[in-house]
């Protein structure tokens, strides 16, 4: 008998809930970065498959795997010259295969890279429409127009490089249109076969058992004259058409929004749950930082608030860092003066509209800090995503050009070259951290395992206790309004799990009395020593918090008499 999912492609052997992403804890890394098995000093597949005992240890569960696929690396891959195929560097589509199948056998999940924006210049679709005829089907692969005058609406997102979002083709005799670099011409999504050849790159990954796809740069690919070029109507068509072809075929994968839009213009590339699973929250993490550097909840709350519900099959992605700058596109002109006052002394920590540095160095290595900002992370609605090496404390190296200077070396242990590659130093495709303070003698995996108190072992404890409650992926969020601003306090509740959160944004000790009148009864016990505090009642709950402390309580029904 026939049954009604018949021809539905799941995982080999995967017992996964469809809505897996939302209990998930992603791990972002670049293959060059992570560990190099032949020693040509990059980075490769077989390296990072001998890693993967660390990722399982440290709890995460699902890898994001930066562009690895043949490209000329001018943009650090996102510059793709091959769809269906790994970098030479960094091993073959076996290599790809054997590291998915060893990720799914471990339980991890796989994230990859869909850049369909745009191309690299090298690729055959590219060098192919700049000799065609105009007006031909290869010509139209691209955006094309004899003058630079069109879309003059839209913005330059790459400010310090290009001064313009069109380039001359001399073959082509044209204008074509980029949104990044001139070297990465826009696809063009007017034209159906486009969409088409999408589909087919779409299929071959997610007919391998790949997990989650990453729409880089999504609210780029329709352009309109008169309009500013993002987030058009005609572009959440195309979104529609991809999450069709992959519901049609496909159990338990999940694609995710690369929007850097306010949360309003994000909250379209949901749908009605027929478009992305997932989207970055890209505005509440300058908040974040905003809101430690000010001792203020209020940027966090006030982003929340603008923050639109997601339908029940979605879910947000949360990030501190990631492997560009940290961006201050979206938000106001004060906001920016104020984030790069603090957060960027040195002009040269900035690029673009945004900073160039790591969790670490922006938190002046402060371990209270991270810690705090990582509680945040692990307790906001919504998946929390890591950037490596930010659970060791990893510097950055602002002397390195674009934003390779928090694209350096995984630091494995004290040994050469950080334990990343054992090649002559020059080899490495960068500079391995090596000052007194960042140096992999001082921050390394290794030495951070052996020591009970450290950073990572921190994070994995958190991680461990974050997968115990749902509540954190899966729960809703309500602020408390205590009125010492330095403390953000909030709910988080779903099914029975009721938790409460207490952070002290401030360098000093902080008093708070919150209002837990609708909770009399319930009984709070610290969830980390599992300590019970005194149980709710009427009167406003007094708490103290440390420095850059944080308190998450279970609110445990009053225990019932015997
Ligand atoms: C977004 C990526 O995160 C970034 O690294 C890249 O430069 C642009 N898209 C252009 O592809
Ligand atoms: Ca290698």
């Amino acid at each position: 008998m026939a049954v009604a999912n018949a021809g539905i492609r799941k995982q080999p052997g995967s017992v996964l809930d469809p809505l897996w992403f939302k209990d998930a804890i992603i791990y972002e890394l670049h293959v060059k970065a992570f560990a190099d098995s032949n020693n040509d000093g990059i980075g490769d597949f077989p390296g990072l498959m001998q890693r993967l005992d660390y990722l399982q240890d440290l709890g995460v569960t699902c890898i994001w795997l930066l562009p690895f696929f043949p490209s000329p690396l001018r943009d650090d891959g996102y510059d793709i010259a091959d769809y269906m195929s790994v970098h030479p560097s960094y091993g073959t589509v076996e290599d790809f295969r054997a590291f998915l199948e060893a990720a799914h056998k471990r339980g991890l999940q796989v994230m990859i890279e869909l850049v369909i924006n745009h191309t690299s210049d090298q690729h055959p679709w590219f060098q192919a429409a700049r000799n065609a005829a105009p007006g031909s089907p290869e010509r139209d692969f691209y955006v094309w127009s004899d003058t630079d005058h069109l879309y003059s609406d839209a913005r330059i997102i790459f400010t310090d490089t290009e001064k313009s979002n069109w380039s001359w083709d001399p073959v082509a005799k044209a204008y074509y249109w980029h949104r990044f670099f001139s070297h990465q011409p826009d696809l063009n999504f007017d034209n159906p076969r486009v969409l088409e050849e999408v589909l087919k790159v779409l299929r071959f990954w997610l007919d391998m058992g790949v997990d989650g796809l990453r729409l880089d740069a999504v609210p780029y690919l329709v352009e309109r004259d008169g309009t500013n070029c993002e987030n058009l109507d005609e572009t959440h068509v195309v979104i529609k058409a991809m999450r069709q072809a992959i519901d049609e075929r496909y159990a338990n994968r999940m694609i995710l929004a690369e929007a850097n839009q306010v949360p309003a213009d994000v909250r379209p590339y949901f749908g009605d749950g027929d478009e992305c699973h997932m989207a970055f929250h890209f505005p509440l993490m300058p908040r974040i930082y905003m809101a430690l550097g000010q001792e203020d909840s209020t940027p966090i709350i006030d982003i929340m608030a603008k923050t639109p519900d997601i339908p029940e099959n979605c879910q947000w992605g949360l990030f501190l860092r990631n492997h560009d700058e940290l961006t201050l596109e979206m938000v106001t002109g004060d906001e920016r003066d104020y984030m790069y006052l603090a957060y960027s002394g040195d002009p040269r920590m900035r690029i673009n509209v945004g900073i160039r540095r790591r969790l670490a160095p922006l938190l002046d290595n402060n371990r209270r800090r991270m810690e705090l900002l990582n509680s945040l992370l692990f307790s906001f609605p919504g998946t929390p995503i890591l950037y490596y090496g930010d659970e060791i404390g990893m510097g950055d190296n602002i002397y390195l050009g674009d934003r390779n200077g928090v694209r350096t070396p995984m630091q494995w242990s004290g040994d050469r070259n950080a334990g990343f590659s054992r090649c002559n130093p020059a080899k490495l495709y960068s500079p391995v951290i090596m000052d007194p303070l960042w140096g992999y003698q001082s921050i390394n995996v290794e030495a951070q395992m052996g020591d009970p108190s450290s950073l990572l072992n921190w994070m994995r404890n958190m991680i461990a206790l974050r997968k115990l409650f749902q509540v954190f992926g899966r729960g809703t969020l309500r602020f408390l309004s205590p009125s010492n601003r330095k403390i953000l306090a909030y709910i988080r509740e779903y099914k029975d799990e009721l938790v409460l959160c207490v952070a002290n944004l401030s360098r000093d000790w902080q008093p708070v009395q919150l209002d837990l009148s609708d909770l009399v009864g319930m009984m709070p016990v610290e969830m980390i020593g599992y300590v019970p505090f005194p149980v709710i009642t009427e009167e406003s709950y007094p708490l103290t918090v440390g420095p850059y402390g944080f308190i998450w309580l279970e609110l445990q029904p009053p225990p019932v008499a015997a």
